[in-house]
């Protein structure tokens, strides 16, 4: 194993430094079984019964996404949304929830629909404003608040600190959607947050190549332990080979983020300045909203995701994905491709996303492919 001393770029290209002692492999076996044997006199020494409640194919990854987090444990999950929806479905009905009005669309339904029909009292606020969240909060009603930050598709930003001390104030928890921002950037746990959640889709596997969630924790509470028994249940398990692509994935994280964050914000500098775009949306300019928030509480860099409004409108929009050659049309994030779409086009009524906007995701193309891209398919969207 590593030095405890050692910092976060060298956890991950290790994986912590494990070695499989049986082998001597320095990139762990793929751990595909299904059960465990039961020793002789009928216990199970080992810990392990039946691999939907645990499998040691998680176990790598889970502690070096602990360790980047600086939390006290990690889960693995089939895919960002079981874990997310883990976290509401570890609270009881009747329990009260604020989530940010701009948000993971997908998450924001199933808030508003599976979740309010199974009772949880949901309400959607503006998180970015501290005092809404504090006007918001019911002592002892108030269970959770979940935050996304920066929150697609504006990439709005929210004071994980304030909100914590809001959160805690009033007995609740604090859960963080921390996708955008990763561990390299932004680590919720040491801001005061009590659960950081991953879709491990995107930034963490880097590759587009796999669907996966993750949560951490900074104490094994109460909540936790529902939370690990609604996994275990509900089975919203990942599978092994894909445990193992996400532990090769996250070797590369912080070259990858660092470079796909560079890359955004001379994107998001360049096209600030352009005739075809109305408004750039991205944590790193001076003029964006949560700028100061983000710039205290994001070390490194704002991200790689930005949003930029064309001239135009709708049509236009579209017209200008289209005319991409290098950016690929398609939804998602956080891979080593760059995407673009027409995020309203998603996200269908009730978006808060304006219709001439268009999400971008940054990879790790070389920059000046990228703007000359985007600035060739604006040119010939507007003809
Ligand atoms: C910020 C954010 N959270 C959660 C999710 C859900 O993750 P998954 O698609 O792995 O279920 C996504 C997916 O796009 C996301 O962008």
């Amino acid at each position: 194993m590593q030095p405890k001393s050692v910092r976060p770029e060298s956890v991950s290209a290790q994986a912590l430094g494990w070695i499989d002692e049986a082998t001597r492999a320095i990139t762990p076996p793929i751990h595909v079984s299904s059960t465990y044997l039961r020793d002789a006199d009928n216990q199970y020494r080992t810990g392990r019964i039946y691999a939907r409640a645990d499998n040691p194919a998680f176990d790598q990854a889970e502690a070096v996404l602990c360790r980047l987090e600086q939390g006290e444990q990690a889960l693995l999950f089939a895919s960002g949304m079981a874990a997310a929806t883990a976290v509401f479905q570890a609270l009881a009905p009747g329990d009260h929830v604020l989530a940010p009005k701009v948000m993971y669309w997908s998450l924001r339904n199933w808030l508003m629909t599976f979740a309010t029909h199974w009772g949880l009292d949901v309400e959607l606020i503006d998180m970015s404003d501290p005092a809404t969240l504090q006007a918001a909060l019911r002592p002892g009603r108030t269970r959770l608040v979940w935050i996304e930050t920066p929150a697609n598709p504006l990439w709005t930003v929210t004071d994980i600190a304030a909100a914590a001390k809001s959160a805690h104030d009033a007995g609740a928890l604090l859960a963080v959607d921390s996708t955008v921002a990763t561990p390299v950037l932004t680590q919720p746990l040491t801001l005061g947050a009590d659960i950081v959640m991953h879709a491990a889709t995107k930034y963490l596997n880097g590759h587009s190549d796999l669907i996966a969630g993750a949560l951490v924790t900074r104490s094994d509470n109460e909540h936790w332990q529902r939370v690990r028994k609604v996994r275990a249940q509900l089975g919203g398990t990942l599978g092994s080979f894909e445990a193992w692509l996400l532990l090769r994935g996250m070797r590369t994280l912080h070259l990858r983020v660092r470079a796909a964050c560079a890359s955004a914000q001379r994107i998001a500098e360049h096209f600030c300045a352009h005739a075809g775009v109305v408004e750039v949306l991205y944590p790193g300019l001076p003029g964006f909203a949560g700028h100061a928030v983000a710039a205290a509480q994001m070390q490194g860099g704002f991200g790689g995701m930005l949003s930029v409004r064309i001239r135009g409108g709708e049509a236009a929009a579209i017209a200008v994905a289209a005319h991409t050659l290098l950016w690929k049309r398609a939804t998602s994030l956080g891979g080593v491709e760059s995407l673009i779409e027409h995020r309203a086009s998603v996200e269908g009524a009730g978006t808060p996303a304006p219709p001439d906007l268009l999400r971008l995701s940054v990879g790790i193309e070389h920059v000046d492919d990228l703007i000359a891209d985007l600035a060739q398919a604006i040119a010939a969207a507007h003809g």
